[in-house]
Formats: C-alpha cells, sequence, structure tokens
C-alpha cells in the first residue's frame, strides 16, 4: 500500500528530502546521557557518535546494561525530564532534535522517526481498540477523517500480516498473540511512513520462527518505503544479515562500529569477538556448553580505570588497565574501533604493534568464526576487493 507523508503548513516543521544527496538522514554527535540516582550518577550513554543514512539500516549490539535503551531513547528525545543529564546533539533530515520544544517534538515522533517497543503489550494501549491506535496517529499528522483514517488502518493492518484485517481492527491488545501485538506495533510505526524507525529489541521475548517472521516483515516494508532503521538487540546473530553497519556498545560506549561484512570478517575488538562466541550454533555437537562471557558488565556509577572491558578480557595488559583506548580507525575509515591490542585474525596484536607469534589469553580463546557467519552477510553487502587483512597494515598505530 502507498501511504502518505505528512505534510508542512502553518506552524509545521518542514522536512527536507534530507539523505537524498547522499548527506546522512541522522547525525549524533557525542551524546552523553547520565542518571542521577541515591548511589551516584549512572554514565549510560558516554560520548556515542553515528550516523544514518536514508534507507540504511544500522544494527546496535550489546550486553543488557550497555546503553542500548537509553542511547535509542536520547536519541529519540524520550527521556524523562527530572534527574537527567544529557550533552551532545542530534541532527535528523535536517533538524536539531536536541534544540526542539516538546511540542516540535511531537510533530517529529511517529510522523518523521517512530520507535517499535521492546514490549508491545506495555506500549500498546490495552483499554483501546487496536484500530483506534492506528487511527489517532493518521488523524494527528496526516489530517485524515474518521473515515479515511478507519479505511487505512484496516490496510495497515493488511499490510503488516494481520489475517481478517477489518475484524481484528476492533479488537482489543490482549485479543491478539504476542507476533501479532508487534505486527500491530510495526503498523503504527509506519503509519505515516517515517524516515527513520527506531526499533529497540522488536523481537525479544518471541519465539524463533515469529522472531523471523517479524524481521523479514520489517525488512520488506523497510525496503518498499525505503525507510532507514536502527535495529537494537542483544543478538548478534539478528542483525549479521540484516544490517548494513553494526555498532557494538560496551558500558555506554562504542567499541567497535564496521559495515556487517567487515565486523564478522575483520573483528578487532575482543568483546566483539567474545559476543559472536557467544551465539549458540547449529553446527556445534550436542552437549556442548555455550560460550558465556566471564564476569559482570561494570557498574556504570564506577567504571573501571582503563579499559572498561579490561576485567573480563582474556588478553589483557598492564596498558589496558592504566589508560582508556580511544575509538580509532583500522585500515579503512569506516571501521572503528577501541583497543590497545586489537585482534587480527582472531589473534591479539603485541606491544610493538606486530601480531604476536601465539595469543596467551586469560581465559579459553574464542573460537573462530565459522564459515556460516561470513556467509551469512550478503554478496551485496560485501565491501569491493575485500581481501584477506594484512596482519601488519590493518591496524593503525595508537
Ligand atoms: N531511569 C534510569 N535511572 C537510572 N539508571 C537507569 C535508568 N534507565 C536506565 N538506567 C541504567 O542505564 C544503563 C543502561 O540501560 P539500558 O536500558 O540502556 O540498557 P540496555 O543495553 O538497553 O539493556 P537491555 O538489553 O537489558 O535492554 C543500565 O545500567 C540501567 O540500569
Ligand atoms: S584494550 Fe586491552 S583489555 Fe581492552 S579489549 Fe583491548 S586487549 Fe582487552
Ligand atoms: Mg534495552
Amino acid at each position: 500500500m502507498r501511504l502518505r507523508r505528512s505534510k508542512g503548513g502553518r506552524g509545521k516543521l518542514e522536512f527536507a528530502d534530507a539523505g537524498v544527496n547522499g548527506e546522512p538522514l541522522l547525525v549524533v554527535e557525542d551524546l552523553h546521557t547520565s542518571f542521577r540516582t541515591g548511589r551516584g550518577t549512572v554514565h549510560a550513554v558516554d560520548g556515542v557518535s553515528l550516523t544514518v543514512g536514508r534507507g540504511q539500516t544500522l544494527g546496535i549490539v550489546g550486553e543488557s546494561g550497555s546503553g542500548k535503551t537509553v542511547l535509542a531513547r536520547s536519541i529519540m528525545g524520550l527521556l524523562p525530564a527530572q534527574d537527567v543529564i544529557k550533552s551532545g546533539t542530534v541532527h535528523f533530515a535536517g533538524h536539531e532534535l536536541t534544540a526542539m520544544t516538546p511540542e516540535e517534538l511531537r510533530q517529529v515522533w511517529g510522523a518523521e522517526l517512530s520507535m517499535i517497543f521492546q514490549d508491545p503489550m506495555t506500549a500498546l494501549n490495552p483499554v483501546k481498540r487496536i484500530g483506534r491506535q492506528i487511527t489517532e496517529t493518521l488523524r494527528l499528522h496526516l489530517n485524515m477523517d474518521r473515515s479515511e483514517a478507519d479505511a487505512t488502518a484496516v490496510e495497515l493492518l493488511r499490510s503488516v500480516g494481520i489475517p481478517s484485517p477489518e475484524v481484528r481492527v476492533r479488537w482489543y491488545p490482549f485479543q491478539l498473540s504476542g507476533g501479532m501485538r508487534q505486527r500491530v506495533m510495526i503498523a503504527i510505526a509506519l503509519a505515516c511512513a517515517p524516515r527513520l524507525v527506531m526499533a529497540d529489541e522488536p523481537t525479544t521475548g518471541l519465539d524463533v520462527t515469529v522472531q523471523a517472521q517479524i524481521l523479514d516483515l520489517l525488512r520488506e516494508l523497510q525496503r518498499e518505503r525505503h525507510m532507514a532503521v536502527i535495529l537494537v538487540t542483544h543478538d548478534l546473530g539478528v542483525v549479521a544479515t540484516r544490517a548494513d553497519d553494526i555498532v557494538v556498545m560496551y558500558a555506554g560506549r562504542i567499541v567497535e562500529q564496521a559495515p556487517a561484512h567487515t565486523l564478522f570478517n575483520d573483528t578487532h575488538m575482543p568483546y566483539t569477538r567474545a559476543l559472536m562466541d557467544s551465539i549458540p550454533r547449529l553446527a556445534d555437537p550436542s552437549g556442548m556448553r555455550l560460550h558465556a562471557i566471564a564476569g559482570r558488565p561494570p557498574d556504570l556509577i564506577h567504571p573501571p580505570k582503563g579499559c572498561r572491558f579490561s576485567p573480563r578480557c582474556p588478553y589483557v595488559r598492564d596498558k589496558c588497565r592504566e589508560s582508556e583506548p580511544p575509538l580509532r580507525t583500522a585500515g579503512s575509515r569506516d571501521h572503528l574501533f577501541a583497543c590497545w591490542f586489537p585482534l587480527v585474525n582472531g589473534v591479539p596484536t603485541a606491544p610493538s604493534g606486530r601480531v604476536e607469534a601465539r595469543p596467551a589469553p586469560v581465559s579459553p580463546a574464542p573460537r573462530p568464526v565459522p564459515d556460516s557467519f561470513a556467509d551469512a552477510v550478503p554478496p551485496d553487502r560485501a565491501p569491493p576487493g575485500d581481501a584477506a587483512v594484512n596482519p601488519e597494515a590493518g591496524v593503525q598505530s595508537p
């Protein structure tokens, strides 16, 4: 179905067709978000910068508590006003979201920038019919009259694969299964043809078959409408084949960022490697223990000195505990990582900058990334001439 996009008007923000000429749709610069609590200040997002192009998919990955949701909400401007300290800028389609009034933000949410939340049961209003929840958005942003909005709601439900949408449009959220509720959330998020959709763990809690269906649906609709998507997940496997670029977060910071193909084939950060190793695989022998990342994520009130991953890193050295590695570029400008002794072909570099003959991990060495991961990245995402990494040249010296 073809959807209308919100038009500017008196007192309405005008959105240029940003991102069309190659400039990014979303530019986040040095974003910090902290919460004042009784125990101290929680530094949940600590200096994050990223960009998203028109129609692009960015995956944001990290363990529970790494700051993914706070980052997503900070970008959207969806944080409580009290006890939150924010800094940095977010530019979206030619507008600075961080400088907008609540009234201006309300014009952007839903119409240009929308969010699919982790738990549809809490995001949907339990006492309103699902059709009504869709038509409210259509009437507010697109000025549709009641009958046009009703008809569009039915079409939207059909487009997200809800069977008998003419009947189900009158149902309440509790009458639908978890997968159906998530489809309704997608219908609401896409109702006004936004330029960017933020999907925060859109399939957590759903079984794997429904998970794949929902993610495939989102990709299909994204291609149809040329929307950008930020897919937030704790599961690297989910974004392996779905994201153009992947950002890996640890303790509120970006620790590695690269196009998906590069990230899986030329992983530099031991934490990224540990996340990959923790994904269960069909090829693993039965009865094999799952690979867990030893230790726990750090306290964000008193993060460890130096590299925040150092208490858990199998390759930690004295330098890692003393100073924090900056985010720097690898061989290509679009591959960033924060590690003093990055992995090259799975082997950490020595203090001299050369690749060590033998890694000396404190805990068992990570498993090699199986071919299936490399194969999982479609060839159209593979950078041209992506030759094997030159271990000496692939990493720039700090
Ligand atoms: N309102 C708040 N007040 C205080 N601390 C908060 C608040 N919201 C989030 N935090 C803290 O910020 C950190 C990041 O939380 P966030 O919800 O972004 O993690 P996440 O990566 O999304 O985790 P998950 O995968 O479990 O959803 C956590 O330590 C969390 O406890
Ligand atoms: S800087 Fe050191 S502790 Fe941190 S990830 Fe790299 S090797 Fe591990
Ligand atoms: Mg979260």
